[in-house]
């Protein structure tokens, strides 16, 4: 195969950019083989695995937002990107994707200065509206994540944020995932300087004096029954907040499809848009925040892919049909991601989660 014109050490710093790229709890799974050819990306599923990443498909949509970042930090060496995927099995080691390098005169990607700094958002924002024909400018090449789309409603009615607010109580309700979560969260900053995964506590919303639940639940799970009725109303107030203070909630969807017919490649595509969607919100000064649960995992669930009670089903079929009348979404659609989004002053850089250096094997 022909060796591409990109160095070793172009290379590297494409990397370097594009790491900063998000993961489900700063969990990072991904690491890289370099053979002078192609780029392999490689999952490790056990840096993955979480309740709320049932087959991978959260990771799926993290693989979309990474190709979407390396896609933007090549644009700076001159280079445009192509991918293939691989099977993208959570229980196998085979690459997930596989990208490759090609010379170009195209520019430098307007995105590309904001790729370092984009962040999650958790804090309540402050009034501004959006201005949606200004986002849509970035995204001139939408046609490349097709068929995966994107619709916003505005600022939440009081039926979509009581439906979130409620899917939110998941986190409390299902015995598993406030414990998965709570295993990246990071204590004080020498724990973050040293393990350079995982989030503060500072920047999840949490308050000073919950703090010292958050090791009890986690150390010992036995503890959320105990704490339930008030993790459950603080984490009721919490998502409230957020949701009162956003100006605009972005839905990605994909066309539907069975349990069989799982088309994995769209979900990658639908986490490449939002990144895009991300990066511009960001220089726009908006915040984001993802709400997984309300979307991501109520996509697993419908489609068989978790385990969920005949109630949890039931409530998110109902909601999936007032997503799709808030946000206007085709009958044939489904949403897949949807994040809220707000003015803000954005983080402070002692505030950003930090990232591990990336696994890159370089074959000469
Ligand atoms: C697939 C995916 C799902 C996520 N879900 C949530 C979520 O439900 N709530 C939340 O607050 N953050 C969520 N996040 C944000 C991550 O926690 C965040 O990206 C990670 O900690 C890195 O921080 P950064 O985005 O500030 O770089 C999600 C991120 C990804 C990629």
């Amino acid at each position: 195969m022909e060796k591409m014109n990109l160095s070793n050490s172009q290379l590297q710093l494409i990397l370097a950019k594009a790491n900063f790229s998000p993961s489900g709890d700063n969990s990072q799974p991904w690491s890289y083989v370099w053979n002078q050819v192609s780029l392999q990306i490689f999952h490790n599923s056990a840096r993955a695995q979480h309740p709320l990443n049932p087959q991978g498909i959260a990771s799926m949509i993290s693989l979309g937002m990474l190709l979407t970042a390396v896609q933007i930090a090549a644009s700076e060496f001159g280079f445009s990107t192509t991918y293939q995927l691989g099977q993208m099995n959570p229980e196998n080691n085979d690459f997930w994707a596989q990208v490759h390098f090609i010379q170009t005169q195209e520019k430098i990607s307007s995105l590309a200065d904001v790729l370092e700094t984009r962040s999650t958002d958790r804090r309540p924002y402050i009034s501004g509206n959006l201005d949606r024909k200004r986002l849509k400018e970035p995204l001139s090449q939408q046609s490349v994540f097709f068929p995966a789309t994107w619709h916003s409603c505005g600022p939440p009615s009081s039926q979509l944020l009581d439906y979130i607010s409620n899917a939110e109580q998941l986190l409390t309700d299902d015995p598993h995932i406030l414990p998965a979560t709570l295993k990246w969260l990071r204590f004080t900053h020498s724990q973050v300087q040293k393990t350079k995964d995982g989030m503060h506590w500072s920047n999840m919303g949490v308050k000073f004096w919950e703090l010292p639940s958050i090791p009890l639940i986690r150390d010992f799970p036995m503890a959320l029954k105990l704490l339930r009725p008030i993790v459950k109303s603080q984490n009721k107030f919490r998502i409230e907040d957020q949701l009162k203070s956003s100006s605009e909630l972005i839905c990605v969807s994909i066309p539907d499809s069975t349990q069989s017919s799982l088309n994995k490649s769209t979900i990658v595509k639908a986490g490449g848009l939002m990144m895009e969607l991300w990066l511009s919100l960001n220089k726009m000064g908006f915040g984001v925040q993802p709400l997984t649960i309300v979307s991501t995992f109520a996509f697993s669930i419908k489609h068989g892919l978790s385990p969920a009670s005949t109630k949890w089903k039931h409530f998110f079929e109902t909601g999936e049909a007032l997503l799709k009348n808030e946000f206007s979404i085709a009958t044939n659609n489904t949403p897949i991601w949807i994040v809220r989004t707000g003015k803000s002053p954005g983080l402070s850089i002692s505030m950003r989660t930090l990232r591990m250096a990336p696994i890159l094997k370089i074959i000469e």
